[in-house]
């Protein structure tokens, strides 16, 4: 599964797909994730993911789990476009003889290319949030005990009120909408809200990950040189991903915190990464940083899964090989 022989074209269609059968998959963990991340002691709507998901669905149809999810289907491509070319530049300029890179550069890479992809990300994640959390807040307010109407950030008061009218339909808003109202009333700053916290989640996340990964996937190997079987990297991967998506998982608390523009009841608001971290460390402990680490796990390993699978498969190689010679798929498919 030597990544370096597969062409850019190939290696996008790979990452695309896997991250559109990615999204249909996991969102609803996904989702799950952003409201729990968000609740506050004491005030808590949802007990466990699985609660979160039965409510959700209850209240808000089996759709409402996919709310913010066509963010990630139109965006991921671009973004896997991003980070796969960047990856692949890092990886060539790190690598003198064109041979395989050591542990450290490839995680040099990924971080390299986790900076660049931010550029996508952030937006990303700031879209998906609004559209994800709206139900939380939604039915905070429907919730007996939390009576108090919905504080909103004097600073965003303006731009949110627009879709916090009817609080308790939460599906009338697109992301086009949000991305719009965004754009006008704060430029294009709006959109890179939690920019920072991106970073502190993504370069991380490489660090962890590739080292990991490559020492799991090594115990798999017959022989020094060989290479481990399909099956064992496919679960080193899986592994690898989950323990480094723990690890981040206070920065992604964070991030998801300073992201979310329209806050509930009694919802503190943050100014910058250092101010929310001492609030959430002050009013909600430790523990807080923790909030949706289990959901994240979920999320990450699937996707690393199914993207690896891709690759295994060459699914980018054949549908470029029945673009450019329609006639080979007849040769290739019996084998
Ligand atoms: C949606 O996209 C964001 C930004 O890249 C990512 O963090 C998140 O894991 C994606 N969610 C799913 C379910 O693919």
């Amino acid at each position: 599964m030597s990544q370096q022989q597969i062409s850019l074209p190939a290696k996008l269609i790979n990452g695309g797909l896997a991250g559109i059968v990615g999204v249909t998959c996991v969102f609803p963990i996904d989702l799950a994730k952003t409201r729990l991340q968000n609740q506050r002691q004491g005030q808590q709507v949802y007990k466990s993911m699985m609660d979160c998901l039965v409510k959700t669905v209850r209240s808000e149809g089996y759709f409402g789990m996919y709310r913010g999810a066509a963010v990630n289907l139109t965006l991921v491509t671009p973004e896997k476009a991003i980070k796969l070319a960047a990856n692949d530049f890092f990886r060539h300029h790190l690598s003198k003889d064109g041979k395989g890179l050591t542990v450290f550069k490839e995680m040099l890479a990924g971080c390299g290319a986790g900076m660049c992809q931010v550029v996508i990300t952030t937006p990303m994640e700031m879209l998906k949030i609004q559209l994800q959390d709206a139900g939380r807040l939604a039915a905070q307010q429907r919730k007996p005990g939390i009576l108090a109407p919905t504080k909103l950030n004097p600073t965003n008061a303006v731009l949110s009120r627009s879709y916090t009218v009817v609080p308790s339909s939460p599906g009338t808003v697109s992301a086009t909408q949000i991305a719009k109202d965004l754009l006008l009333k704060e430029g294009i700053r709006g959109l890179y809200k939690g920019l920072g916290a991106t970073l502190m989640r993504d370069v991380p996340f490489s660090i962890v990950y590739f080292p990991l990964f490559a020492n799991l996937n090594s115990l798999g190997k017959p022989s020094p040189e060989g290479a481990a079987p399909f099956y064992w990297s496919f679960v080193a991967g899986c592994a690898a991903g989950s323990t480094a998506a723990v690890v981040v998982n206070p920065c992604d608390v964070v991030k998801t915190r300073l992201q979310s523009l329209n806050k509930g009841a009694n919802e503190e608001t943050y100014s910058g990464v250092i101010d929310c971290v001492s609030k959430i460390l002050r009013k909600e402990g430790p523990s807080a940083f923790l909030k949706g680490a289990g959901c994240r796990a979920l999320v990450i390993a699937p996707l690393f899964g199914i993207a690896q699978v891709m690759y295994f498969v060459g699914v980018g190689e054949f549908i470029l090989g029945l673009l450019q010679d329609p006639q080979s798929c007849v040769e290739i498919s019996p084998q």
